[in-house]
């Protein structure tokens, strides 16, 4: 199976061939976003993450070495795209915020994986995806949505419909995405 990256730049370079400023919210060690920058040599991408301790959704908990750790190795992978890159190390809501006004050619949801953040999650970023543009969303019917009786799922149709997105369709893994038409 592709990796999400090479799935993702697929869309990204058929719909955005003269390339386009990109988000990605949760970024962990960065394999996204490298993968992302190196396969769309014309991409700015903004990356999210606080890379704050926190429990993890599958019962680990990350220390705040750990994340500082992350931060370190998303900065590595992401370096030989510096100019191309620009890092929010805050929470999505917060960089949300800051962003107000901005639209993008593309958004990538994979922070916190539970129905209440990832509602508020789409209603942060949603609007910001340009008439045109891609919204990709991780953990959508995947293991940890089931245990939430893929309510996850359920949101990510539901804003899709209410906010002028096509229905939404699977990409690879747990990622779906899903085009704004209007
Ligand atoms: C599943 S990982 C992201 C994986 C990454 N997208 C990839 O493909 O490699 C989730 C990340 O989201 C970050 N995160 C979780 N909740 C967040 C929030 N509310 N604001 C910012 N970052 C958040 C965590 O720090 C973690 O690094």
């Amino acid at each position: 199976m592709r990796s999400v990256a090479g799935a993702m730049s697929s869309l990204v370079k058929e719909h955005f061939p003269d390339g386009c400023t990109g988000v990605e919210v949760g970024v962990w060690e960065g394999s996204t976003s490298a993968g992302l920058l190196n396969r769309l040599p014309q991409l700015k991408l903004i990356m999210v993450d606080h890379w704050k301790k926190h429990p993890s959704i599958k019962g680990q908990f990350w220390s705040q070495e750990k994340m500082d750790n992350c931060f370190e190795k998303a900065l590595n992978a992401t370096d030989f795209a510096k100019d191309r890159r620009k890092i929010m190390r805050m929470d999505s809501l917060e960089a949300a915020v800051k962003l107000e006004g901005e639209v993008f050619g593309f958004v990538f949801i994979d922070a916190t994986h539970t129905p209440q953040a990832l509602s508020k999650d789409l209603e942060a970023w949603g609007s910001k995806i340009s008439v045109g543009g891609l919204f990709f969303c991780d953990d959508i019917g995947g293991s940890i949505d089931r245990k939430y009786g893929c309510k996850m799922q359920r949101l990510f149709f539901a804003y899709a419909k209410e906010n002028g997105f096509e229905e939404p369709q699977w990409l690879a893994y747990n990622v779906w995405w899903t085009l704004r038409v209007k």
